[in-house]
């Protein structure tokens, strides 16, 4: 059976828009199907059904997306606590926990997670998967300066780390002009662990776990949607 993916990463972003109501400040996720979301909040404010939205951008990519689509674009500053996040994410365990960073947004991703009442993650069905770090390595931002002793550091936690390069072969540098790499873990035991210990290094900026962060996640797949909330159930349509 083909699978439409982007077509299932429309779906999943369209339900969480649902939640965006007019008067709220909304944190715009990078990524394909974060942007899916953008897309639909502008097309309910060009229609008029949804009105006074400020967005927060996870990226400056999506910062201007949203402003060539008529989103009123906001900062932290402005608005520190944010009522509602859409983003996507590359990896999902059981627990709701994530991998993020393919796109390299993750700092500015995990800060507006964090300072978000609510975290809507919209993936397909694809990014489900038993166990972080099986199907994706962790992006790990590290400041320039230093990137080699921390390269050697993900060694010593079992890592094969890899600079990241964009697709023209050029240094692949984030929006604060940092390096990433990432670290191929495989499946990984204990991801809190592992925070911890990425945590604790001066030259790691920030990593791509996002453990604890996701208030709701949705996943569209070839047999319906299901939207899964922490310390809830799982609805299935
Ligand atoms: C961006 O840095 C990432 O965290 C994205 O959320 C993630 O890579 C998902 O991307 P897609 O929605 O394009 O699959």
């Amino acid at each position: 059976m083909i699978v439409d993916v982007a077509r299932l990463k429309q779906q999943a972003a369209q339900r969480a828009v649902n939640f965006v109501k007019s008067g709220m400040v909304v944190g715009l996720g990078h990524g394909s199907t974060a942007l899916f979301a953008v897309r639909q909040i502008a097309q309910l404010l060009q229609d008029g059904r949804l009105r006074d939205i400020k967005g927060v951008p996870c990226s400056l990519e999506i910062g201007q997306e949203a402003q060539q689509l008529g989103i009123p674009v906001t900062t932290l500053d402005e608005h520190p606590v944010v009522d509602l996040t859409i983003d996507g994410a590359d990896e999902i365990d059981a627990n709701m926990n994530l991998i993020k960073g393919g796109g390299g947004a993750l700092l500015r991703e995990k800060i507006v997670a964090q300072a978000s009442r609510r975290e809507i993650v919209v993936v397909d069905e694809s990014k489900i998967s038993p166990a972080l770090g099986t199907r994706w390595p962790v992006p790990i931002e590290v400041f320039p300066f230093g990137w080699r002793p921390e390269a050697a550091y993900l060694e010593t936690l079992g890592a094969s780390p890899a600079l990241r390069q964009s697709s023209d072969g050029a240094l692949f540098q984030t929006d604060q002009g940092n390096y990433i790499l990432d670290g191929h873990f495989g499946p990984i035991s204990n991801p809190h662990q592992l925070a911890v210990k990425l945590n604790g290094r001066a030259g790691i900026v920030e990593h791509g776990l996002f453990l604890d962060l996701a208030t709701d996640v949705i996943v569209a797949g070839t047999k319906g949607i299901r939207h899964l909330q922490r310390g809830a159930g799982d609805d299935r349509d």
